[in-house]
């Protein structure tokens, strides 16, 4: 069966209360807009038109690099009204519209497959599920002999419609020429002024009925927005878990739709994993952590309150508690990177620590180095950035300032409370201080003289 995707979202989103577009909001982590176009690309439509009108160019934005289409709906009046705005795209089309709300991410591409296949015979098909709390939503009214005769929306429906649990989903199958009959015959004499789609179901039109109502949740306000990416959060933390990674607390971590995780990890509540992140196996993520990005090796500890953001952590690592790793590190592995420690564009070789209170940018590391408490790259003169390089097995001492550009060669230390602004070549001790006066007895004056002011 020939078939084209049309996806519906121009309209403006009242419910929201929001200058954005409706369909770019994110669930659990990815515009509702790319779940639909994502969801309905694996059945191989001919082509998908998606008709915007609100907020036209963040939308189209949002599906740039997608292979689709779009009709502009000039004003919102109706989806009745939007479907029409794209008829240029199936007049002369003989085969049929599968036509889908953009504001419902959770529908699956299974789904949309088995209504495909069932429908096939019919000219309009639409599909109906039994919603626990169906306000909101467009009633399906039935005869006696349980034959649909149309479709009710909320605000049209009489006291006994609106105790109608079957509900519309909003997504429908029509012979491309009968849509465009039927879509000719719609007014707008209803409730809210506008064309409705739903207008087009009449008698002898087929319902399939589906069986889990959230698939069908439609994303009218910010309360359903958040109950979909809890279904979403959940849905993707129970999946992980059959592939044996462990997940303290399901309804209190949040993970994005391609993140990877090997077997054996432990993700802690309050956890965040965005974009393309992957973890390894047997690693621990303990609470208050979020991964944007990146991509971490097997056997590590991320430790509480850490942010990593498009960054590599090697093998074996221990990173946190309260890290900041900035994009462009790379951790070579065995590393630990302690608390209150940020990184940003730097290479640690493996091995490397650098346990507490530091600032390491722009910053090439070798192997086995150690850098003390409080060592800062100063990697920025007010106009430009400069590298700090530091070979294999160096110590550093606290308190150290690297004034980049600088090179400091293997096996050299560098000692506590040095601000190094030249190179130190290998094997040697670079220092810079002030060297140290004492002079005895200098408090106890200096008490004596501050009692005898006060009186
Ligand atoms: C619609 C259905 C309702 C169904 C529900 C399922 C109608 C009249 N009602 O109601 O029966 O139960 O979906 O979720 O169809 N849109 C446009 N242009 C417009 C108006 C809307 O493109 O002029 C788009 C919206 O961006 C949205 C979709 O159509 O993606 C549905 O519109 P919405 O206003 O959310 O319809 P509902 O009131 O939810
Ligand atoms: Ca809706």
């Amino acid at each position: 069966m020939n078939f084209k995707s049309l996806i519906l979202a121009a309209g403006k989103g009242t419910r929201m209360k929001s200058e954005l577009p409706k369909v770019i909001f994110e669930v659990a982590g990815k515009k509702m807009i790319n779940y639909v176009i994502d969801n309905v690309k694996p059945l191989n439509p001919d082509e998908n038109i998606l008709v915007i009108g609100s907020g036209a160019e963040k939308v189209k934005q949002a599906v740039e690099g997608e292979n689709v289409v779009f009709a502009l709906q000039k004003e919102q009046n109706g989806t009745g009204d939007a479907v029409m705005s794209a008829q240029n795209h199936f007049k002369n089309y003989s085969g049929k519209i599968l036509i889908l709300c953009g504001d419902m991410p959770l529908v699956t591409t299974d789904s949309l497959q088995k209504f495909i296949e069932s429908a096939n015979d019919y000219d309009v098909a639409f599909i109906s599920v039994d919603m626990e709390n169906p306000t909101g939503y467009g009633r399906i009214v039935r005869d006696i002999n349980n034959n649909v005769i149309k479709i009710v929306e909320e605000k049209d429906a009489n006291p006994a419609e609106k105790q109608i649990k079957e509900i519309n989903t909003g997504i429908y199958l029509v012979d491309a020429e009968v849509l465009l009959k039927k879509l000719n015959e719609i007014n707008n004499d209803n409730a809210q002024g506008e064309y409705y789609l739903t207008d087009i179901v009449s008698e002898g039109a087929y319902a399939f009925k589906a069986d889990n109502p959230d698939e069908f949740i439609g994303i009218n306000d910010r309360k359903a927005l958040s109950i979909a990416s809890k279904i979403l959060w959940k849905q993707r933390a129970e999946k992980l878990m059959q592939q044996g990674v462990t997940i303290m607390d399901f309804e209190h971590t949040y993970i994005d739709e391609n993140v990877q995780i090997g077997k054996d990890t432990v993700i802690y509540p309050d956890v965040f994993l965005q974009g393309n992140t992957e973890i390894g196996a047997n690693c621990i993520i303990y609470p208050g952590v979020r991964i944007s990005n990146g991509k971490i090796g097997n056997d590590c500890e991320i430790k509480d309150n850490t942010l990593i953001l498009y960054s590599e952590i090697g093998e074996k690592s221990t990173v946190g508690p309260m890290a900041h790793i900035r994009p462009d590190t790379v951790l070579k592995g065995n590393n630990r990177v302690g608390n209150f420690v940020e990184t940003k564009k730097s290479v640690l070789g493996k091995g490397t620590k650098a346990s507490h209170l530091t600032y390491i940018g722009d910053a090439e590391i070798g192997e086995s180095v150690n850098i003390g408490c409080g060592t800062i790259t100063c990697n920025y003169d007010g106009v430009n950035k400069h590298k700090t390089k530091i070979g294999d097995r160096v110590f550093v001492g606290s308190d150290v300032q690297f004034v980049a550009p600088v090179n400091i060669g293997n096996d050299a230390l560098i000692a506590a409370g040095s601000t190094i602004t030249k190179d130190v070549p290998e094997n040697s001790l670079g220092i810079t201080r002030a060297e140290q006066k004492n002079i005895e007895g200098w408090v106890s004056k200096w008490k004596a003289k501050q009692k005898s002011v006060k009186k």
